[in-house]
């Protein structure tokens, strides 16, 4: 709530101001130096008390009004220090007790201009009682907007909520349905043909010589066709981005859509490259992105991918809160995301790396060596491309 924390710097910035042109004289050397000792513990437990923010604020507030009753009574001049001080009451006391607070102050300030050369004047009644009232109404407009902030941060706090309930809803609807969609597949095909080579095998064992060998051609046949089935079924489980584009375009356009704004780059000439590997690096970007989106708060994301002499690296950068790796989140929750990238990478005989720190952004970084079987993605059956590219450098820092 940016709006009120300006409201709260104003209110103490004017204390300190104020008691700092009260205390001028003193330390000018034009007014008796005994007022110096307890401004200087006023202004001391004034800011211990806005570093602290205690709970209860009472007892400091027992204090600051003390020694400002005290630096009052030794000189006039700290009266405009009420001023500050009327926000803090009616900020920090329940309205019955803020208001009789304030009306004191006001009180004590009159009787100290009583006190003063010159004697009280209608002047010196008129100006603290209309700062006070200007204090009380204004606290009013102040505790308005606090209570509308609330509201919204607690609007905003539902929203989100609401989202991230609704996202993991979907997620585990998905699952289920492909779960399911997965366990139809392999009964019709994979395991209604293994049964029938089973029942083929064992007829075999008790049928003549010739029966046989007709029992094992039929077993061949069902079993040729299994595999042809399974082919069929791996192929349909490719995902649809990579389907429709090659890699790096399908990355590209996972980027953008993911986080808005954050930037691709492609190093190298792209090769193409086992469907597993572009499976792993495509889901491996769409977690590292997701997690920027869900957790890194950044200005700034970018993805590589680099197409090097024996290798393809990927790298996603984001200037984000960052975190500590291997601390898991603050809510203790299992997660699974940084754990299957690591998993895809590895069984691909790859590495990943996570560079991270609060406050440092995110780097992760996943390198995947490249057998024979790349070849340029234009020009399939031709030499790989010649020179190694650089690669990508992040446009930032992280731990
Ligand atoms: N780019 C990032 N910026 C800041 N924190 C991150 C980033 N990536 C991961 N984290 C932190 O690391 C934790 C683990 O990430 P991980 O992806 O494994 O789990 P998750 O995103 O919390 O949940 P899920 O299992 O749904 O992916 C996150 O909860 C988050 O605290
Ligand atoms: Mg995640």
């Amino acid at each position: 709530m940016p709006s009120l924390r300006l409201v709260r710097l104003a209110v103490h910035g004017a204390f300190y101001v104020l008691l700092a042109i009260a205390a001028g004289p003193a330390l000018a050397g034009t007014a008796p130096v005994a007022v110096l000792p307890p401004a200087a513990v006023l202004a001391a437990v004034y800011g211990l008390g806005i570093v602290r923010s205690a709970r209860r604020p009472g007892p400091w507030l027992a204090a600051v009004t003390a020694l400002w009753l005290l630096l009052l009574a030794m000189d006039h001049g700290f009266s405009y220090v009420a001023f500050p001080l009327f926000f803090l009451f009616l900020h920090a006391m329940p309205v019955r007790w803020a208001h009789p607070a304030v009306a004191a102050a006001t009180a004590a300030v009159v009787a100290a201009q009583a006190g003063a050369p010159g004697g009280l004047t209608a002047a010196k009644v008129i100006g603290p009682v209309a700062g006070a009232v200007v204090a009380i109404l204004t606290g009013y407009g102040y505790a308005a907007l606090y209570r509308e902030s609330r509201r919204r941060q607690q609007l905003i706090d539902d929203l989100l909520h609401t989202r991230d309930e609704l996202a993991a809803a979907q997620r585990e609807a998905g699952r289920l349905a492909e779960r399911q969609r997965l366990a139809r597949e392999i009964h019709d095909t994979l395991a209604q043909g293994l049964s029938s080579i089973v029942l083929l095998a064992r007829a075999a064992e008790t049928a003549s010589p010739e029966a046989a060998r007709a029992r094992m051609r039929e077993a061949g046949r069902t079993a040729a066709d299994n595999l042809a089935e399974a082919r069929r079924f791996v192929q349909a489980l490719t995902p649809p981005a990579l389907e429709e584009a090659p890699l790096p375009e399908a990355l590209r356009r996972v980027t953008e859509r993911t986080v808005p704004g954050a930037v691709f780059r492609l190093d190298g000439d792209p090769c193409a490259l086992p469907m597993e590997t572009e499976v792993a690096l495509l889901r491996l970007t769409q977690e590292a992105l997701a997690n920027v989106a869900r957790h890194a708060r950044a200005d700034h994301t970018a993805v590589t991918i680099a197409f090097l002499d024996g290798q393809v690296t990927l790298d996603v950068y984001d200037d984000g809160i960052g975190f500590t790796p291997g601390d898991g989140p603050a809510d203790g929750r299992r997660t699974f995301g940084l754990h299957g990238m690591r998993e895809r990478i590895a069984a691909l005989g790859g590495t990943l790396t996570v560079e991270s720190a609060p406050g440092e952004g995110t780097a992760i970084a996943a390198a995947v060596p490249v057998g024979s079987g790349a070849r340029p993605r234009e020009a399939a059956g031709e030499a790989a491309p010649a020179g190694p590219a650089a690669r990508p450098r992040h446009t930032g820092a992280a731990a």
